[in-house]
């Protein structure tokens, strides 16, 4: 049976994935897209769409539009700016408000509308617009107001159109998953099919038949995307597998052994292959400090030697890799068919000459339904919780030129940081937690000698997505626990500091 779906229509609004999410996490898959790339075979067999927020003015010429002979007759629910478009689209009139609305505002809804079916008449939304809907089109009746928009909701039920200029799907409106859910099962009449039990089922019989009797190769890091890849992959074609574990020797403390044992146990010993690479990686980076050198030189090794060890195990059909939704939906490309690798791949510019056909088994699901896979499956708890890790690994951890020395320090110290916050209970609950280590040394005395040491800074950070982040206000007794076990176990550091910058400005890793 096929699932039911929702589209998504894109015009450029912030939250478009997390409204995607949202519908998501109700059972129901959704479709995200971009309203410029929008095609009639899209939308034909949809069973509605929600058009999502963005940054235009409808009245603007260039503002994205769609035409509503897409539409089709199938329930619509604009958002924000797609309330502004649906508005507009069916003759009503919109315009810049003299107030703009900002933030959490109450709003009061008429209960008759099926949208507000079985919610309070008055709660909390949240807002974030500059132009409201002045003039309501024909057939069309406003079902919700603020104190400032009288047409804060419009509707016309006879042909199941709905605007909402508020955000039900952020966090801060209230009842907004359950506007959401009215539109998906009272209004679209979606049955809630999208489990991650039925997609798993899915998608190894759909790998099976796309590799036939090929071979598959898969880069595996120890990060959730590339595990669970290699995991389903090996569910669907066994042997024809083969996972390559590179340790550029930018690894996490302890980091290569954790991650080998788990892909042994995932997919089979015999067809994992382990390099330890370190050596050359850390003699491709001597002498080198700039940041983005030091990406490309790490980049292209990668490539060089995954290159070598699939030649050498190979011949290989195919290459699988963890790509995820968002990346697909940014890139253009749609989620049905397969292609084929060129230049680009996630953990570097691969070589053109690879020319083999991608396997993709994630390139439908978003990061939290991929944890939900690695649970179905059983994978480790560590895996499924760790925090992300960047693909260059410490290099971007040690300021300046990567020594052994200063590897050490950074591995060192930051294990004692996670140590910390986990006997505190508060190493999930953060984004990422870590020290950083560079050039400057600070006096320490020990015993009565002083000695110039290493300043190290820590840094604990909240975030949703990594765009943005918050410094963590980790308890005092906590940090310095922390120092001073860094300051005793860690040879050759002197000062411990806190990394108390937001991003933005800074970003969260140090380079
Ligand atoms: P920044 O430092 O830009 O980091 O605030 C945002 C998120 O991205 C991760 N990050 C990287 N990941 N390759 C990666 O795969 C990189 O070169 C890289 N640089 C930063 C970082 O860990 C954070 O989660």
């Amino acid at each position: 049976m096929e699932d039911d779906v929702i589209a998504v229509i894109d015009f450029g609004g912030q939250y478009t994935h997390l409204i995607s999410r949202r519908i998501r996490s109700l059972g129901v898959k959704t479709a995200v897209i971009p309203s410029r790339q929008l095609r009639p075979a899209e939308l034909k067999t949809v069973k509605g769409v929600i058009f999502s927020g963005g940054p235009a003015s409808v009245y603007e010429e260039d503002a994205p539009r769609v035409g509503i002979e897409l539409l089709e007759g199938r329930p619509v629910l604009g958002i924000c700016y797609g309330h502004q478009l649906l508005a507009h689209l069916f003759g009503g009139e919109v315009e810049k408000a003299r107030v703009r609305e900002y933030g959490r505002t109450v709003i009061q809804v008429d209960e008759g509308c099926r949208l507000f079916k079985g919610l309070p008449n008055r709660f909390m939304v949240w807002m974030s617009h500059s132009d409201h809907v002045k003039q309501l089109p024909p057939g069309f009746t406003a079902c919700a107001s603020t104190s400032s928009s009288p047409n804060a909701a419009i509707c016309n039920e006879g042909k199941q159109l709905y605007g909402v200029q508020f955000h039900p799907e952020v966090s801060h409106t209230e009842n907004g998953i359950q506007i959401l859910a009215n539109f998906v099962f009272n209004i679209c009449g979606c049955i809630p099919s999208w489990k991650m039990e039925n997609y798993v089922d899915r998608v190894v019989q759909e790998i099976a038949q796309q590799v036939g009797d090929g071979r598959v190769l898969c880069a595996v890091s120890g990060g959730i995307d590339s595990t669970v890849t290699a995991a389903l992959v090996s569910k669907a074609v066994g042997k024809k597998l083969k996972c390559i574990f590179i340790n550029h020797g930018l690894l996490r403390k302890k980091e290569p052994e954790q991650v080998l044992e788990a892909l042994k146990n995932i997919v089979g010993e015999e067809n994992v292959v382990y390099v330890d690479a370190s050596k050359r990686f850390l003699e491709k980076l001597r002498g080198v400090a700039d940041p983005e050198e030091k990406r490309k030189i790490i980049g292209h090794e990668f490539a060089a030697v995954f290159e070598e060890y699939s030649r050498k195990h190979g011949p290989f059909t195919h290459l699988a890799q963890g790509t995820l939704y968002p990346d697909v939906v940014e890139s253009g490309r749609s989620v049905g068919g397969s292609a084929v690798i060129k230049t680009h791949h996630n953990v570097g510019g691969m070589p053109e000459t690879f020319n083999l056909e991608l396997v993709e088994p994630l390139k439908e699901l978003y990061k939290d339904e991929v944890r939900q896979i690695a649970e179905l499956l059983g994978l480790p708890k560590w895996l499924v919780k760790r925090h992300p890790f960047p693909g260059p690994g410490l290099a971007v951890r040690v300021i300046g030129e990567v020594t052994e020395e200063k590897l050490r320090i950074c591995r060192d110290a930051s294990a004692i940081v996670e140590e910390e916050l986990e006997k505190m209970g508060l190493l999930d609950d953060v984004w990422q937690a870590f020290a950083v280590v560079g050039d400057d040394k600070a006096t320490g005395v020990k015993g009565d000698v002083r000695s110039l040491g290493h300043v190290v800074t820590v840094r604990v950070v909240s975030s949703v997505d990594g765009m943005t982040a918050d410094y963590v206000k980790i308890p005092y007794e906590t940090l310095d626990r922390i120092a001073s076990r860094i300051t005793n176990e860690v040879e050759g550091v002197s000062w411990v500091t806190y990394a108390i910058s937001s991003k933005p400005p800074a970003t969260i890793e140090p380079q």
